[in-house]
């Protein structure tokens, strides 16, 4: 199956919460230290949304940048995918809430949970739709308000997540250029490994899954950091063989950013240094769904990515799921 095609990102934005939580605030509520944090995840703050502020708000902001930098306007969107595993409802979904935050009156919309791998999930989606001729523009938007789903008491988990939300404005681009490439899969025997129960799921459900009934995100984190480190080495690796590329012609990877070690593992097992692996982790911690479009952003605008370069986008998180993508960058 030749699986080139000619669409890409015509355009790139990100919002992040104004409110930022140190590694000493946490000091103050749980018991762990900024010492901790740092050696064994790399984060040193998280952005985290207002009590009263939707997660749907950064949403419509990221979108509005992503929409600026591709120089469309909202009118000429035809669908809109926002991946998430926090929505602010289950209906209205996210992408109907951000279709009218923009005003994109003419786009369809949907919602698409495969939680931390959802931008490449969406993204792999949405190029179906460009391919066949079906839609044109489409916005892909990773949205999370992961503070809000988290157990402030369970220092194993509370202090790893952040809010935030990366967008992106997909289309035509020039022949060779854009997504080369995307891989998909999910593992869903793992799945127990991360789970965030629906507010109404009947109780002795959620304890299954839990150990207890909490309507809260729960994970086991080590049995996921085994899983990422060599997903990332496999998502990477099966993304440029399939389409006869190489590492050494690979310019960035970016990458989900949930743990830094995570990170350092798999550029070892790839056998490339830590400069080809982009990460912002220290400034937002994971922000699941958003965390690989607001890494391209911060790439792009950070001037580490310019026309032409290739590029590895990879990630994996609950269902269990993992994705990656190799984009020859268009812009
Ligand atoms: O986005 C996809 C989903 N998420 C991930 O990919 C996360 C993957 N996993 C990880 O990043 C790491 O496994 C964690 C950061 C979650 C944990 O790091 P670890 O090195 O695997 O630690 P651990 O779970 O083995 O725990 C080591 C110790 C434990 O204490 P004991 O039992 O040895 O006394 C924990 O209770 O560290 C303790 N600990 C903490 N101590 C201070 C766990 N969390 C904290 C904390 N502060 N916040």
């Amino acid at each position: 199956m030749n699986k080139t095609c000619s669409y890409g990102i015509l355009g790139i934005g990100s919002c992040l919460p104004e409110k930022i939580l140190t590694n000493f605030d946490w000091e103050k509520m749980v018991d762990t230290t900024d010492e901790w944090i740092t050696k064994r995840t790399g984060i040193s703050e998280r952005r985290v949304l207002e009590k009263n502020e939707p997660g749907h708000e950064i949403g419509v902001k990221a979108a509005k940048r992503a929409l600026e930098d591709a120089g469309l306007n909202a009118e000429d969107l035809d669908l809109i995918i926002v991946a998430t595993e926090t929505p602010d409802y289950l209906t209205p979904s996210m992408s109907c809430l951000i279709q009218n935050g923009i005003g994109a009156k003419k786009a369809a919309a949907f919602d698409l949970n495969a939680a931390c791998s959802g931008f490449i999930y969406s993204m792999t989606v949405a190029g179906q739709f460009i391919k066949t001729g079906m839609y044109k523009h489409i916005l892909v938007v990773g949205c999370e308000s992961l503070t809000k789903a988290m157990d402030w008491n369970d220092r194993n988990t509370c202090v790893l997540f952040g809010d935030g939300a990366g967008a992106a404005v997909l289309g035509p681009v020039e022949e060779g250029y854009g997504v080369l490439n995307t891989c998909i899969g999910a593992v869903g025997e793992m799945g127990h490994n991360i789970t965030l129960p629906c507010c109404y799921v009947n109780e002795a459900e959620a304890a299954k899954r839990q150990g207890e009934d909490k309507r809260v995100f729960w994970m086991d984190g080590s049995e996921v950091f085994k899983f990422a480190v060599k997903i990332m080495e496999y998502g990477t690796n099966k993304a440029l063989e399939e389409i006869g590329l190489k590492l050494d012609d690979v310019k960035l990877i970016v990458p989900h950013q949930a743990n830094i070690r995570i990170l350092e593992g798999a550029a070892k097992r790839l056998g490339v240094t830590s400069d080809k692996v982009f990460s912002n982790i220290q400034k937002y911690g994971n922000i699941s769904s958003a965390s690989i479009p607001v890494g391209l952003n911060d790439a792009y605008r950070g001037g580490k990515i310019n026309k032409g370069d290739n590029l590895v986008l990879v990630g994996f998180g609950g269902g269990l799921t993992w994705g990656s993508a190799v984009i020859k960058w268009s812009k």
